[in-house]
C-alpha cells in the first residue's frame, strides 16, 4: 500500500446507489458514524445511467408526442426535428443538479464519502483504494449495497462497435435510423419508447412470447397494441443467435416459428436483464447467495452476523424505491433496531402511456375470489382534455373483505397515481374507502375513484 490511514466508523456502506446512500442518510440519522464507499459516481445506477437519465430522455419523447399532435391543440408548426445533443445535455444538466443536491445533503450529515474501489478483507475491514491513496476502513457493521449492472449475454457479435446496452444508449450522439432491442423487459420497452418517439424504426426481439409476464395482461396487451400502432415492430418468441457486421451495418439473427430472420439496424440495444454485483471478495465471506443474489432475511440480515444487504445485489425485483425502503430497514437494524421489510412495492414502467402497478395480480391469484372493478381514461374528463384516451385503472378486492389487494393502471401519469392505490392496500382500505372519498374534478385519480365504485357495485360515471 503506499499510503496507510486507518478510519473507523460504526457502519460500513459498500457502494453508493440508492440502497447505499439513503442507509448512510438513516444510520446517520440515528447516530452511528457512517462511511460510504463508492468506486464510480454517487448515486450509483439509477442517477447516473439509469431512472433519472431515462426520465430526462422520455420527456424529450412526451415532448416530441405532443408537438406531432400540436395542431389537435391549435398549434400548427412545421415538422418537429430532434437535435439529440440537447436532450443528453439536459438529462446531463439533470442528473448533474440531483447529484451536486446529493452529495451536499450526505457531506451535511457528515457521512465520509471516500471515493475508490472497496475490497473486503473481513467482516469488519475493507481496503479502500483511492485516487489519494489505500486506506483501511474498520467498522461494527457491514451493509453491502453494490448493485447491478447491465448484463451482456454470450451472443457472437455482442461486442461489435453500435451494439449498446441502456449504458450507452443514453449518451448516443445520434438518433438511429434503425434500432432492433433485445429483451422486451422494461428497459427494452422503454428506450422503444424514447426512440420511436424520435422517429427511429424500432423492431423488439424477445425470447419469450409473453413480455412482463407478472403485470396484468389486459394492461400488457393494450400497451403492446399501442406501441404497435406507433410503429414499433415486436418479434416474440424469437431468440437471438448472432449479430453480424455487414457493409456497415447490424445485422441481428435470430429464429422465430422456425423460420430465420435477419434484422438490419445502425444500432442494436441489448435489454436483457441485469448482473448483480457479488464479487469475490463478498463470496468469501461465506454469505449464502440464492439465484445470484445475496439472500438476506426480513431484517435485510445476511447470514454472516453483523453483515447486512439492500437494493439489486439482494435480487428480486430491481427497483430503487425498493432499494430506499430495503436500505432503510437495514441501517436501522444495524443500529440496533429490529425492524421487519414489511411493504407492498409498486412498479412503475415509463413507457408512454405509462404502466403501474401494486399488489396482486388477476392471473396470480390462485383460487381467491376478486370482485374486479375497471374504469377506462376515455371516460375521465380531464384525461380527454389532456388529449389521452388510452388506458384504463383496474382495482382487484377482496371478495370477502373488500380490501383492495391489487391495483393495474395503464395510462399517462400511471406512475403518479398507483401511490394512492398502495397508500389503500398499506392501510387495508376497502374499495368504498376510495369510491367514497371527495376526489378533486377533474382529475385523473377520479379514474381511480371510479374503478373503486365499480369494484363496490356502484359504479358512478360507467
Ligand atoms: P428484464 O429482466 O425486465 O427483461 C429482459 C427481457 O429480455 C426478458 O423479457 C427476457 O425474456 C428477454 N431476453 C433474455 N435473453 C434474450 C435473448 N437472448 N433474446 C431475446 N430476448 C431475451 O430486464 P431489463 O429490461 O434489462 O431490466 C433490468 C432490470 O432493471 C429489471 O429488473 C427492471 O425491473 C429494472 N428496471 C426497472 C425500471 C423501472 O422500474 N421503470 C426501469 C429500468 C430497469
Amino acid at each position: 500500500m503506499t499510503e496507510i490511514s486507518d478510519i473507523k466508523s460504526d457502519i460500513c456502506i459498500l457502494g453508493g446507489g440508492p440502497a447505499g446512500y439513503f442507509t448512510a442518510i438513516r444510520a446517520s440519522q440515528l447516530g452511528a458514524s457512517v462511511v460510504l464507499i463508492e468506486q464510480g459516481e454517487i448515486g450509483g445506477t439509477c442517477l447516473n445511467r439509469g431512472c433519472i437519465p431515462t426520465k430526462a430522455l422520455l420527456k424529450t419523447a412526451e415532448v416530441a408526442d405532443l408537438l406531432n399532435k400540436s395542431n389537435e391543440f391549435g398549434i400548427q408548426i412545421s415538422e418537429p426535428s430532434f437535435i439529440i445533443q440537447n436532450s443528453i445535455s439536459r438529462k446531463d444538466k439533470t442528473v448533474k443538479n440531483l447529484k451536486m443536491g446529493l452529495e451536499f445533503l450526505l457531506n451535511s450529515k457528515n457521512i465520509n464519502i471516500l471515493k475508490g474501489k472497496g475490497t473486503i478483507l473481513s467482516k469488519n475491514i475493507i481496503k479502500v483504494v483511492a485516487d489519494s491513496g489505500e486506506f483501511l476502513v474498520s467498522f461494527d457493521k457491514l451493509i453491502i449495497t453494490s448493485g447491478s449492472e447491465p448484463l451482456k449475454p454470450n451472443i457472437k457479435g455482442i461486442d461489435l462497435k453500435n451494439v449498446i446496452t441502456s449504458n450507452e444508449a443514453i449518451n448516443i450522439q445520434e438518433i438511429p435510423q434503425n434500432l432492433t432491442i433485445i429483451g422486451a423487459g422494461v428497459i427494452g420497452l422503454e428506450f422503444a419508447t424514447f426512440f420511436n418517439a424520435l422517429g427511429s424504426k424500432v423492431s423488439i426481439v424477445e425470447l419469450q412470447q409473453e413480455i412482463l409476464p407478472h403485470e396484468d395482461k389486459e394492461a400488457v396487451e393494450e400497451l403492446i397494441k399501442i406501441m404497435k400502432r406507433r410503429g414499433i415492430k415486436f418479434y416474440l418468441g424469437a431468440g437471438v443467435n448472432e449479430i453480424k457486421e455487414v457493409d456497415s451495418e447490424l445485422v441481428t439473427i435470430f429464429e422465430q416459428n422456425g423460420q430465420n430472420i435477419n434484422l438490419n439496424s445502425n444500432y442494436v440495444l441489448v435489454a436483457v436483464g441485469r448482473k448483480l454485483n457479488l464479487s469475490d471478495d463478498i463470496l468469501n465471506l461465506g454469505i449464502k447467495t440464492k439465484n445470484g443474489a445475496i439472500e438476506v432475511n426480513e431484517f435485510m440480515q445476511t447470514n454472516v452476523e453483523g453483515v447486512f444487504a439492500a437494493g439489486d445485489v439482494t435480487g428480486g425485483m430491481l427497483l430503487a424505491h425498493l432499494a430506499f425502503a430495503q436500505g432503510k430497514i437495514a441501517a436501522e437494524n444495524a443500529c440496533g433496531h429490529k425492524n421487519k421489510f414489511n411493504e407492498v412495492v409498486p412498479s412503475c414502467i415509463y413507457t408512454h402511456p405509462e404502466l403501474a402497478s401494486i399488489g396482486l395480480v388477476e392471473h396470480e391469484a390462485g383460487g381467491r375470489k376478486l370482485k374486479i372493478g375497471k374504469f377506462e381514461f376515455r371516460h375521465n374528463g380531464r384525461s380527454l382534455c389532456n388529449g389521452h384516451r388510452e388506458g384504463f385503472v383496474k382495482v382487484l378486492v377482496d371478495a370477502s373483505s373488500d380490501e383492495i389487494v391489487g391495483a393495474h393502471i395503464l395510462g399517462a401519469n400511471a406512475s403518479e397515481l398507483i401511490s394512492e392505490l398502495t397508500l389503500a392496500i398499506k392501510l387495508k382500505a376497502k374499495a368504498q374507502d376510495l369510491a367514497n372519498m371527495i376526489h378533486p374534478h377533474p382529475t385523473l385519480s377520479e379514474a381511480v375513484m371510479e374503478a373503486c365504485a365499480d369494484a363496490a357495485g356502484y359504479p358512478f360515471h360507467k
